[in-house]
């Protein structure tokens, strides 16, 4: 009986390497180990058997038993990792073979211009050691509002048309001058840091005007900062979008937050799609700035009889516009692929 073990281990090893599916693997166990398998048929003879044979034969069976079972479960793991090796290879993607894509009708992907300029900007600034920081789009009365010297019954509410939630209390922040409070009330002077991000007013829109559309706030506190610093970081940033000395103005601007403070507007060729040659040329107010009112420096915890400070906030989409000569603000967010396209790149 133990010659008939010996050989039905033989004969397994040999059908086993002849099988290459889970479900033969499973059958060929239960042919060998199963309960009416082959062992259990040569175990029948087992009473048959003289004493001495009967104490080789139970622990020679059982390990017979024991190697069958853990080759099979072997086996299946082999098969399985085959499987996956070979649905990886055929599944493959080479993104290095871009054209072929193309080719084959596939759409370029892409980061929308809106996002491509604010990474940009975002870099000049980091080069220049300023922080980059977020803020919440839902906010409060007082970051939105108070803290930026418009209490409650201010008119200057009134230049900002806003969408209050139901509690009176939180609103769609409608411009990122929100950052300013909570990047100071974080931070010792000296610090500069910058925060772009959505804003949304309740806005009638036109060419020039989109209910939701993007801001870079900017804003450096320190001893001794004055309008000349103001003016040299805003040249340098413009200078640095263009890659070329831009031609601006600098008007009076009036914001509670600042004093004094300033429209900074961008001589604009306004495209005219219909005729090339007519464009006509204009200012397009961009960069409202100015050097932070004291009341705003206190509200954010820091002492305007010690330091001083200049704030803006850049408009990302009319940037966008004036960047790609675009005539109409609302065709950035429309979704229309035939235009987004145009930005796509790898
Ligand atoms: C503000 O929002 C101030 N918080 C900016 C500021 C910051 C002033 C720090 C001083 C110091 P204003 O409402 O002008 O200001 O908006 C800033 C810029 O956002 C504008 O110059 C313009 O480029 C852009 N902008 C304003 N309204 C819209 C709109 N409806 N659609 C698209 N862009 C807009």
């Amino acid at each position: 009986m133990i010659n008939k073990i010996n050989a039905l281990y033989e004969d397994f090893q040999v059908q086993l390497k002849s099988n290459t599916s889970i479900a033969d693997v499973l059958n060929l166990k239960a042919s060998f180990v199963g309960k009416k398998g082959a062992l259990s048929e040569i175990l029948k003879g087992l009473r048959d058997a003289n004493p001495q044979e009967r104490k080789e034969i139970g622990p020679r069976s059982n390990e017979v038993k024991n190697l069958i079972e853990s080759a099979i479960a072997e086996k299946i793991k082999s098969i399985e990792i085959n499987e996956i090796n070979e649905k990886l290879a055929k599944n493959r993607v080479d993104y290095s073979l871009r054209e072929s894509l193309m080719d084959l009708g596939l759409k370029k992907g892409g980061l929308h211009p809106v996002t491509q300029i604010q990474r940009r900007i975002e870099d000049i600034f980091l080069s220049m050691g300023f922080e980059v920081l977020d803020g919440p789009h839902i906010d409060t009365d007082f970051y939105n509002f108070e803290a930026l010297n418009i209490p409650d019954t201010h008119p200057a509410r009134d230049m900002q048309d806003t969408f209050w939630f139901k509690d009176q209390k939180h609103l769609l922040r409608t411009h990122t001058s929100t950052i300013q409070i909570r990047g100071m009330e974080k931070r010792e002077p000296p610090f500069a840091f910058v925060g772009p991000g959505k804003v949304f007013r309740c806005e009638r829109t036109d060419a020039t005007h989109e209910m939701v559309f993007h801001q870079l706030e900017g804003m450096m506190v320190g001893k001794n900062i004055n309008t000349g610093h103001l003016i040299y970081f805003m040249k340098t940033l413009l200078k640095e979008i263009f890659q070329k000395e831009m031609e601006v103005r600098l008007r009076p601007g009036y914001f509670p937050f600042v004093e004094p403070g300033f429209e900074l507007d961008i001589r604009w060729k306004k495209p005219n799609p219909k005729d090339e040659s007519a464009r006509h040329s204009g200012w397009l107010e961009l960069l409202p700035c100015g050097m932070v009112h004291p009341n705003v420096l206190k509200a954010g915890g820091v002492d305007p009889n010690e330091y001083s400070g200049f704030a803006f906030g850049l408009g990302l989409d009319r940037l966008v516009m004036v960047n790609y000569a675009i005539e109409d603000i609302r065709l950035l967010h429309r979704g229309d692929l035939r235009f987004n396209e145009q930005f796509a790149h790898f």
